[in-house]
């Protein structure tokens, strides 16, 4: 059965610690679960792919699971692009639309968009998207969409994300040469965004904070679009390191400790609370120490995600005094580092605002065992690329009206 006759969507995510491959098909216009496969990545460094070969082969390892489950062939794949290099930055762009009023049509909405994309940017930077945040005719903002509308200048304000460009390109290539051909690629932030926050959330302005293994990447979204994205260069792997040095034992044990056993704010460990453990003659162990090892660190991670807010363009494009001022909806927080018993407590007491953890909607038929902040980036890719399907037909299809109309006209 091929792909498209399947009218399936798959994502790949590309992580630090894992490789998740998410297959679903639309049925009926909603998307309906076929099949997932997670291993651990292989050729990572600091959130970057350092080795092709492992990196390679934990995708088709992934990918074959996800065929397996979902007893199809996968050919083509959306890719998510996130790690420390991502950057945002917010701009304006302007169309004259000539000497008359006219109507304004896709054409023109979508050239205002593409005239921001810079003539020169700086080596190595791509740009990953282009968000509108409103439209301005003649001078009148807060337009969500101006087609159909008449004006003689269409001005937008958007949000450009950039990334590496070698970074995009090493997924990519990761992904076709495990046999995969890319359809798109999406920023995780705004993927995980996607799938985990409501409405109102992203109307209010709420940062997500996605906490992957080597970065915590961030989305901040104010009046329902986005108006920041970027990263900090701290996730769970930092924690189970600190643990590992602090406690003098192996990783792969400071790990286990660290979700079985571990807590952000120590006041919330009882004081008399211990474990055994073998390290490597069994010893008792202080639950406190663990909390004492990890505060540090979880408010250092907030400590970052406040200071790139405050250094970002927030305050200036929305007129605040401070950027912490946008996020009256909160801040959630998802990605697997966001598991983290006590992790919520010390991002409200460094951003001054609510705060969540992020669990992903549930799609239809989705096995329970991918309801966890961990899997909100790939169910959130899925949810954009269908997006952008259903939003894409839509255009294609007003176009193929206006074609026969014109035809029609002609005859
Ligand atoms: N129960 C838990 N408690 C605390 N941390 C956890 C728990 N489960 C997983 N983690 C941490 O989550 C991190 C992995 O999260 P995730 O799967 O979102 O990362 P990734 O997508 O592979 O990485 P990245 O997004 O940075 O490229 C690891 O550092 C791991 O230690
Ligand atoms: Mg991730």
């Amino acid at each position: 059965m091929s792909q498209r006759q399947d009218n399936l969507i798959t994502v790949l995510d590309m992580g630090s610690a894992y490789t998740r491959v998410l297959s679903a098909d639309v049925n009926e216009g909603a998307l309906r679960y076929r099949g997932h496969g997670v291993v651990a990545s292989g050729g990572m460094r600091k959130g970057l792919i350092g080795e092709l070969a492992p990196a390679i082969k934990a995708v088709k390892a992934a990918n074959a699971q996800a065929e397996r489950m979902a007893r199809t062939n996968i050919g083509e794949c959306v890719v998510g692009v996130g790690g420390p290099h991502i950057r945002g930055v917010n701009t304006v762009s302007r169309l004259e639309l000539g000497s008359r009023l006219r109507e304004i049509g896709q054409e023109d909405v979508r050239n205002v968009v593409e005239r921001a994309r810079p003539v020169e940017r700086p080596a190595d930077r791509e740009i990953l998207h282009l968000l509108p945040r409103q439209f301005i005719l003649d001078g009148q903002p807060g337009i969500f969409d101006p087609t159909g509308m008449v004006g003689a200048v269409l001005e937008v304000d958007l949000h450009m994300a950039t990334c590496s460009g070698s970074a995009r390109q090493s997924t990519i290539t990761c992904a076709n040469r495990a046999g995969l051909e890319v359809t798109e690629a999406v920023l995780e932030s705004v993927a995980a965004a996607e799938a985990t926050l409501s409405a109102d959330e992203r109307e209010l302005g709420t940062c997500l904070v996605n906490i992957g293994a080597h970065s915590a990447d961030l989305a901040v979204f104010f009046e329902g679009a986005v108006v920041h994205t970027g990263a900090v260069p701290i996730g769970g792997a930092h924690f189970t390191n600190d643990l590992a040095v602090g406690l003098q034992m192996p990783v792969a044990q400071a790990e286990e400790l660290k979700r079985e056993f571990g807590h952000a704010v120590v006041t919330a460990v009882p004081q008399e609370a211990e474990i055994e453990i073998a390290n490597p003659e069994p010893q008792a162990l202080r639950l406190r120490t663990i909390a004492e090892i990890l505060e540090p660190r979880a408010r250092e991670l907030f400590y970052f995600v406040k200071e790139n807010l405050r250094q970002s363009d927030i305050a200036d494009t929305l007129r605040l005094n401070d950027a912490l001022e946008a996020l009256g909806g909160g801040c959630v927080l998802t990605g697997g580092g966001a598991m983290l018993p006590g992790l919520l407590d010390v991002a409200e007491s460094q951003l001054r605002a609510r705060a969540r953890t992020g669990l992903p909607v549930r799609l239809s038929n989705m096995p329970g065992e991918l309801a966890h902040p961990g899997f909100a980036t790939a169910i959130g890719m899925l949810l954009y690329a269908h997006r952008t399907r259903v939003t894409r037909a839509a255009e294609n299809n007003s176009l193929r009206a206006k074609l026969r109309a014109i035809f029609a006209a002609s005859y």
